[in-house]
């Protein structure tokens, strides 16, 4: 019997390093960005629908809230891409149950797209390369080659043309997460306000963090974690500052502020210092609620 719906489990990320260089006449701009996979899932569920009805879409979970139902989602525009490219008319109902934070700064809505891509492909049996689905997810965005890798990658250009990372070991995470989130576009133009004096170096990978990863030492991956974007969040949501604050004074080995924001991420020792860490956050009063995850984790995955 033909397949008829598929479910894609897909995880959020972390960057522990993202590096900006200059703004381009695209608008874009040139990122040093390691990405960790985190265990955190969205759960994308592709099921055929009758000739004619095009593609629709329910967000479901504890993270839908300002998640558009129509075609600007971009699990819609990835089904409809990939019906483009393989030149037929895409009929399906996407269904994403969602528990990655919503503008977070922890790619969700590139995890749905990424999730739509490999579900896309397994239903109707597309046979894709894993190149094809990276080239059609950099369509899409920056960070959606990455939510179908997975695992632990440095990405240059946009972020998107990944490279895998030598990683040992299991990292253990903290996520304070704020009820409003931060627009992408808005973070970048920010930072491009911030260092408008400045000559802005192209961006690099950072020895330090490679070798820390290799080596699975979490004190020092702490002490080498660093996004260019935190100092821009912070410029706009002034109290993120006070919640890095919180966390480093609780012990985490580091404490950054994930992709564009407003979530703050921290890297413990271990499962019961992450415990203590959410019971510290959540007692403080500066934050609206943590979620904790270990990473790496594999990226989109059919279930
Ligand atoms: O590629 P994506 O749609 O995820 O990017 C969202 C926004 O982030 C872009 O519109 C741009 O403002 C900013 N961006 C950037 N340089 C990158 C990636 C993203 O300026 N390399």
């Amino acid at each position: 019997m033909a397949l008829n719906s598929v479910t894609v489990r897909v995880p959020a990320k972390v960057n522990l390093q993202l590096s900006v260089g200059p703004r381009e006449s695209d608008g874009y701009h040139n990122l040093v960005s390691v990405f960790q996979a985190v265990s955190i899932y969205d759960e994308v569920t592709l099921t055929k629908s009758h000739p004619g009805s095009g593609v629709t879409i329910a967000v479901t979970g504890d993270q839908t809230h300002g998640v558009p139902e129509d075609d600007s989602n971009l699990a819609v525009k990835a089904a409809k891409l990939v019906g483009t490219k393989f030149d037929f008319d895409v009929d399906a109902h996407i269904e994403v149950k969602k528990s990655v934070p919503v503008a977070g700064g922890m790619a969700g809505g590139s995890a749905d797209a990424a999730g739509t891509l490999v579900a896309m492909d397994a239903l109707y049996k597309l046979e894709a390369t894993r190149e094809e689905l990276f080239a059609l997810g950099a369509e899409l965005g920056s960070d959606v080659p990455f939510m179908i890798s997975g695992g632990t990658a440095v990405g240059t250009g946009r972020g998107d043309q990944l490279t895998a990372a030598l990683s040992r070991g299991t990292y253990h995470w903290v996520f304070a997460l704020s009820t409003v989130g931060l627009s992408t576009p808005s973070v970048y133009a920010e930072c491009d306000r911030m260092r408008a004096e400045l000559e802005v170096a192209a961006p690099k990978v950072s020895d330090a963090l490679m070798q820390s990863l290799l080596a699975g030492d979490a004190q020092a991956v702490g002490r080498a974690l660093h996004n260019d974007l935190q100092g821009p969040a912070c410029s706009l949501r002034p109290a993120l500052s006070l919640v890095l604050e919180v966390g480093r004074d609780y012990g985490a080995l580091g404490a950054l502020v994930s992709g564009s924001g407003p979530t703050v991420a921290f890297l413990v020792a271990d499962e019961e210092a992450g415990l203590d860490l959410a019971v510290a956050l959540t007692a403080s009063g500066v934050v609206g609620s943590v979620a904790r995850a270990t990473g790496p984790v594999h990226g989109a995955r059919v279930l």
